[in-house]
């Protein structure tokens, strides 16, 4: 008896949190992520990240509110994922995943560095990491970044890296004119609690608030679904069942990168 009540339970809660999703509810909370400077400024943003579906599977929220808000949205993708020899074929789903979350074509950068392959056990230079977006940030006039945080969402060492590099570049000194976030990693129970994840990351955002946070909604989950099932060399059952019960799929946290 107690299990089933414990189940029921559980079901009424998500589906009351995909309701509280469907409906909207970022709205309720006055979201002011990248809205400081005034008004409504369009900020040139660039997204980092390692391998064609991170943008995806971890950050499809961001990437929604981002293009909601009509912010400029660039897309760095440091390798093609080439770990089972499909690089070529990740890279044009990569295309096809940025067509749907409406990034432009012309602002999705994908790398194929050979000190840059994709692959556990492959360490990534944080130097060269960190020259490659100074180029980015310097064609491109951006004025926030945002990237993984320092444990990768997954543990991967590649997204580890990504954060390192990014870390590096901001070290290095472009002055405090850029605005960077990092994605926080969750515990494995909230990593796939699906959409209950909001109530956990408003506890979460109210418990830390000596930090910057903000946390950011995907009113559009059935977005993120469609962008992932356009790589279909990953879109095996497993990914599947990820992304439906990820609650990246459904909210991410973005904490504010400090630096000198
Ligand atoms: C890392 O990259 C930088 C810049 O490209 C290079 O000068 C340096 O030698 C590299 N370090 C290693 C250990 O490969």
């Amino acid at each position: 008896m107690a299990w089933m009540l414990i189940v029921g339970s559980l079901l009424l809660a998500w589906i009351a949190s995909l309701c509280k999703i469907f409906r909207g509810s970022s709205s309720s909370f006055r979201n002011s992520f990248l809205n400081t400077g005034g008004a409504l400024r369009k900020r040139n943003v660039l997204l980092v990240v390692a391998h064609p579906d991170d943008e995806s599977m971890f950050f499809s929220p961001t990437i929604s509110f981002l293009t909601s808000k009509g912010h400029n949205l660039h897309v760095l993708c440091l390798s093609m994922g080439d770990a089972d020899s499909k690089g070529n074929i990740r890279k044009d789903e990569l295309y096809q995943a940025c067509a749907i979350l409406k990034v432009p074509l012309q602002q999705v950068k994908i790398m194929d560095h050979p000190d840059l392959q994709d692959g556990f056990g492959r360490v990534w230079n944080h130097t060269l990491l960190a020259k490659i977006i100074e180029g980015e940030i310097m064609s491109y006039g951006i004025d926030s970044i945002i990237t993984f945080d320092n444990y990768g969402v997954s543990g991967h060492c590649n997204h580890r890296d990504v954060h390192y590099g990014v870390c590096k570049f901001l070290h290095n000194g472009p002055g405090n004119k850029i605005d960077a976030w990092e994605l926080v990693s969750t515990n494995i129970l909230r990593k796939y609690s699906g959409p209950l994840d909001i109530w956990l990351s408003i506890i979460h955002v109210m418990q830390h608030s000596g930090e910057v946070m903000h946390f950011l909604l995907n009113e559009q989950p059935q977005k993120s679904f469609l962008a992932m099932a356009q790589h279909s060399s990953q879109w095996v059952w497993f990914r599947k069942l990820f992304v439906a019960f990820s609650s990246y799929t459904y909210v991410n946290t973005l904490r504010k990168i400090k630096y000198m």
